[in-house]
């Protein structure tokens, strides 16, 4: 029996998976997030702890006899985060989270300290990547910077709280800014110009490997026949990958979450950072994988839903299946943009609008703007070298038929939607409890789930958005004046 957590940004979910990788319980608990600024997201850890207990609550009562068993335990979870401790373990302030745009300025200290930087993190110095925070909590929150001792990502500071050790694994620590990620290991260099050492470090451990096993006293508490074993984890799209089977180079996925995601296996360290592509360690031993993310992908159809004062269902139930792309155009950016613009400041838009405008229309143009969105990020995947021909989808957006047909014609490529239930973070996480405690192959436990549906590019709307996508990129040099 095998336990998976998906720490996020909206909730926190729980699955409890049997020996058949048959899921068998799931239960999930909110999170609320703090702006307290523009630009800013926080959240407070003691929240994710009482969301963990909620799920635990759960699942316990559904399934008494199987959650005994537990074995193994896997945690996924949003990345970039900087939890900071103090020398007694105690949390500093709350964590700033991965979509934080406070620390453009850092970021350029950053680059012109360590010209060296791109080469060894793989990937350029973003806002939203944690070493730019620490910077700027060093630079504004002073007395805070100097009582920090360890700092670690989301996801760990849960594990610590279940084990007692601070243990990372190589994928999340990927987007710190801190790991040399070809050689899977901190980067004194990285560190140091951050004001840190390896001592505020937790050690690193593969994903799929041991980590440490559950506190005695937690695990009698939780009710365990005995402490359940913990694996490395995975961030949440590495995570998702293993939950999917992309573990061999050139699977593929795309993630239409909070974020959106073009997500690659690739078979060694290729950083890209011409074009902003992430260029992490996967959470499975000498593997690594390339991502092009999208800030606002299904936040983008949220927020349009809180404007319209209308539930998303009813939006996109009122929408026509579209046959020819909106005459308004939509730009995601509303909490900035990584790939390919690395630009935090840069804001989002609605163009082309005429006084026949309706509220279909414009629906229609926020999920192709997001669609572009992504398909900038396929292309820079391209550019690098790294060309999917194919692609599972997966989030919440891809619920949604339409917007599913909309992003296989942008991006032209087949997209299949998997059975649900069937991936996501906390499955993954759940797969890499059982590696860690099993030893399996990975190739035995990550196979692909059935998928219910290939949704092809149409050849009409592919035809109609490849002689529109020109004229959107267009405008995002036009908007960059605006920046404030
Ligand atoms: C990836 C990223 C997001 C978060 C969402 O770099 O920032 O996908 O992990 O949880």
């Amino acid at each position: 029996m095998f336990l998976g957590f998906d720490l996020g940004t909206s909730s926190v979910k729980a699955i409890l998976v049997d020996g058949d990788q048959r899921v068998l319980a799931e239960a999930s608990a909110p999170l609320d997030l703090l702006r307290p600024q523009p630009g800013w997201s926080e959240q407070d850890p003691e929240a994710w702890w009482r969301a963990v207990l909620a799920c635990t609550a759960a699942l316990r009562a559904a399934k008494p006899a199987e959650w005994a068993a537990v074995r193994g335990i896997g945690l996924s979870g949003q990345m970039h985060g900087a939890v900071l401790l103090d020398a007694t373990g105690a949390v500093l302030r709350p964590c700033i989270l991965w979509n934080d745009t406070r620390s453009t300025a850092e970021c350029r200290a950053l680059e012109a300290a360590v010209p060296e930087l791109q080469g060894i993190a793989g990937n350029l110095a973003m806002p939203g990547f944690t070493a730019p925070k620490l910077l700027w909590v060093r630079r504004h929150e002073p007395d805070l910077f100097a009582r920090t001792r360890r700092v670690l990502l989301p996801k760990a500071w849960v594990a610590q709280r279940m084990t007692g050790d601070a243990v990372e694994e190589m994928s999340d620590a990927s987007g710190t800014l801190w790991l040399d990620v070809g050689r899977r290991d901190w980067s004194d260099r990285l560190l140091d110009a951050t004001g840190l050492t390896r001592a505020a470090m937790p050690w690193l451990a593969e994903g799929s490997a041991p980590a440490a096993r559950m506190r005695a006293a937690l695990a009698a508490e939780w009710g365990f026949a005995a402490p359940p074993l913990l694996a490395g984890g995975a961030g949440d799209n590495a995570a998702g990958a293993v939950g999917l089977g992309a573990i061999h180079a050139g699977d593929a996925f795309v993630s239409l979450g909070t974020s959106g995601v073009v997500f690659a296996t690739t078979d060694a360290f290729r950083p890209w950072p011409r074009d902003a592509v992430h260029a992490f360690c996967h959470a499975l031993p000498a593997t690594w994988h390339q991502m092009g993310v999208t800030l606002s992908a299904a936040a983008s159809l949220a927020w349009w839903a809180g404007v319209a004062g209308q539930a998303e269902a009813a939006l996109l139930a009122e929408m026509p299946p579209p046959r020819a792309p909106s005459p308004a155009l939509f730009l995601p950016y509303l909490s900035g943009e990584r790939t390919p613009h690395n630009n935090a400041v840069i804001r989002g838009a609605f163009a082309n609008l005429s006084a026949e405008a309706e509220r279909p229309a414009l629906t229609q143009a926020v999920l192709e703007g997001v669609a572009f969105s992504l398909r900038d990020c396929l292309d820079a995947l391209a550019a690098s070298g790294t060309a999917p021909r194919q692609a599972t989808v997966i989030g919440g957006g891809s619920r949604s038929r339409a917007w599913v047909a909309i992003l296989a014609a942008a991006l032209g490529i087949p997209l299949h939607r998997p059975a649900a239930g069937e991936f996501g973070g906390a499955f993954g996480a759940a797969r890499l409890a059982r590696l860690a405690v099993t030893g399996e192959a990975a190739e035995s436990v990550c196979t692909p789930p059935r998928r219910t549906e290939t949704v092809e590019p149409d050849p009409d709307l592919a035809a109609a958005y490849a002689a529109r996508l020109p004229h959107w990129r267009a405008l995002y040099g036009a908007l960059s004046p605006l920046e404030t």
